[in-house]
């Protein structure tokens, strides 16, 4: 466990964080070691942090309105395809109004036990909707009701979407605790694939001296099998 930072209340409504950890990857990054595919060699990173990362799933997700206003929020990867990352959420929440309005989206993940972040962008698609199918009917049952009952970033009342998930259990005759209970895909929930442009594979180094390698796509190379230009970037 890293040291805790000291944190200094350096006046009433101000505070300071006054140290933080060395950084100390465990690889070098350069761009003549690396696969020549960021999704290899996401895949590579994403594989080799099993066991040692912390819900390394966990990826920060950024949209835009057209006109430029971002947000970010964390959602969980859950699949990884040969065109790019995927995730699953509610269609009619904000992200993916945003997304709708202005195709366009950042990643971050950050995987602090090995001193390792990847920046993922580029453009946004709806996956099939057999993908999205395939994929709820994995998901537990309560995850499954709680699609169903969430109309995503709306304003609710306390109480209001567990009396949503109590009604629907009705709804679908779900007995108590029968997780294989049929509840179909809602038809406002599925999965988004962000399709990059550009993947940056960061590794933290001690005193800030970093590698960071960036693969950008070749203008014009198709998605399914894009070409790449690789590049360091200076910390
Ligand atoms: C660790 C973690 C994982 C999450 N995973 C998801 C997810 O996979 N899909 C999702 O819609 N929201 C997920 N959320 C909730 C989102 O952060 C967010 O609150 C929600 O999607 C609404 O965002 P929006 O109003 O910007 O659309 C997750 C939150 C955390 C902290």
């Amino acid at each position: 466990m890293a040291a805790p930072a000291t944190v200094a209340q350096v006046s009433p409504d101000k505070i300071a964080i006054l140290n933080h950890q060395q950084y100390d990857a465990p690889d070098t990054l350069s761009p003549s070691s690396v696969l020549p595919s960021p999704l290899d060699q996401f895949r590579a990173w994403f594989t080799s942090v099993q066991g040692r990362v912390h819900e390394p799933e966990a990826m920060a997700l950024s949209t835009a309105t057209p006109d430029g206003l971002p947000s970010t929020r964390i959602v969980l990867f859950k699949q990884l395809d040969a065109r790019g990352f995927v995730f699953f959420t509610n269609y009619t929440s904000r992200k993916s109004r945003e997304l709708e309005a202005n195709p366009r989206a950042s990643l971050a993940f950050y995987w602090r036990e090995v001193s390792r972040s990847v920046r993922v962008v580029g453009r946004a698609e709806k996956v099939s909707k057999q993908e999205s199918e395939e994929y709820f009917r994995s998901r537990p049952l309560g995850s499954r009701l709680s699609a169903w009952a969430s109309r995503q970033s709306t304003v609710i009342q306390d109480g209001e979407v567990q009396k949503r998930m109590e009604e629907l259990k009705q709804k679908f005759g779900v007995k108590d605790g029968q997780e294989d209970a049929d509840i179909p895909l809602p038809d406002f929930w599925g999965g988004w694939r962000i399709v990059p442009n550009e993947i940056e594979f960061w590794a933290g180094k001690p005193s800030r001296v970093h590698d960071r390698v960036r693969y950008l796509r070749v203008e014009g190379s198709s998605d399914d099998s894009p070409q790449w230009k690789i590049d360091r970037l200076s910390p």
